[in-house]
């Protein structure tokens, strides 16, 4: 079997970058034979960036029921909490003595928050935490914890694996005397939305406010953020530029390839940027309006939620506890009884 472990920070409503780059091939993936799926709320992450514990569990909620909504099939993945794996914690600071700070130096989350602070010529780490600092660390113990093999992500993270893999390597250099205790965990990501694009064209983020909402505020919320997506000037009947625009961009994400050709030679021949966000919205309500019902059902009992998650914890505590125990007495601590 393929271990496959993904997981979503708990900070936000889920958009439609985190939906097409993440959520939906990790169900794809769950459906295949011989997979064996681990898919998490990342509230560890949550906390370094967001110190309102209301978002953070109405987050965590929209998430989860997000998944289930999406066809996510609770009984045969494992979907947990991260913080109801104490393992993870743990291991995230045996990963952190081995892991040289200058690994961590270029980490594109931090080198951001300091290029900020430079241009504005203010200290360079003027508001950055250690959880931000070290935050790859704590991802690679969530990967590295379970011994996934794939990790389906958007492009944004593959930084993120390839540390995971240079952490996962010293440590089995290290402790491992010719055996290894972690598996190299690898990328899987969809080349048609690698990196989905947000209303203005950059990579859609909550941290940009240029997010499409994936259910939150109904299918009239998705249609006023696609009237938002920002195109050129060219006027109804001239020839448009599709390789040029992200709304070409978005479609493709949720169309058949026939179908996007088509698309593209509309717009091409000059059909108006109007009519072309209506087609947009019309291909994306097509595939979540099934969806939008499962989902209001599930938030209106968080309870069913929590229950799921609380079984899902005690499937991935199977596994996480005895190989802590196995670490714990391979770097010298003292091993669980
Ligand atoms: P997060 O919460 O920022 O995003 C969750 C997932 O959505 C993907 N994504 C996108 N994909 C395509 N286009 C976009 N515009 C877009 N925006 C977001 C992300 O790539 C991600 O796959 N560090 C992670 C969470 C995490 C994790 C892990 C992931 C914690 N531990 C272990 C995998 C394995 C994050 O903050 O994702």
């Amino acid at each position: 079997t393929t271990r496959v472990l993904t997981g979503i920070t708990t900070s936000g409503t889920p958009h439609l970058g985190n939906y097409a780059g993440a959520i939906r091939p990790s169900i794809q993936t769950s459906e295949l034979p011989g997979v064996d799926a681990f898919y998490f709320m990342a509230d560890y992450h949550a906390l370094i960036k967001c110190d309102d514990p209301q978002r953070i569990a109405r987050s965590r909620l929209e998430i989860a029921a997000t998944w289930i909504a999406a066809g996510l099939d609770a009984d045969k993945v494992t979907l947990y909490r991260q913080s109801d794996v104490p393992e993870i914690p743990e291991l995230c600071w045996m990963l952190t003595c081995v892991t040289p700070k200058g690994l961590m130096n270029r980490a594109h989350a931090y080198k951001a928050s300091v290029d900020q602070n430079v241009a504005r010529q203010a200290e360079p780490d003027d508001g950055v935490n250690m959880g931000l600092f070290s935050y790859p660390i704590l991802m690679a113990a969530d990967i590295l914890m379970f011994n996934a093999r794939k990790v389906p992500v958007g492009r944004d993270q593959v930084q993120h694996l390839e540390m995971a893999r240079d952490i996962a390597q010293r440590f089995n250099h290290l402790y491992g005397g010719g055996q290894d205790f972690f598996v190299l965990p690898e990328v899987q990501i969809d080349d048609e939305v690698a990196t989905l694009p947000g209303l203005d064209g950059r990579k859609m983020s909550k941290s940009y406010d240029n997010t499409i909402p994936l259910f939150e505020g109904g299918a009239k919320a998705t249609r006023a953020a696609v009237a938002r997506i920002v195109t050129d000037s060219r006027e109804p009947g001239q020839p448009k530029d599709a390789e040029g625009s992200h709304l070409y961009t978005l479609y493709r994400a949720f169309a058949t390839p026939q179908e996007s050709l088509q698309f593209r030679r509309e717009l091409e021949q000059g059909m108006g940027w109007g009519d072309a966000k209506n087609q947009l919205c019309d291909r994306i309500e097509l595939e979540l309006a099934p969806m939008r019902e499962r989902y209001a059902e599930l938030m209106a009992k968080p309870q069913r939620i929590e229950e799921i998650l609380q079984a899902g914890a005690a499937k991935a505590r199977k596994i996480s506890a005895p190989f802590m125990a196995q670490l714990r007495a391979a770097v010298g601590l003292r091993p669980a009884v």
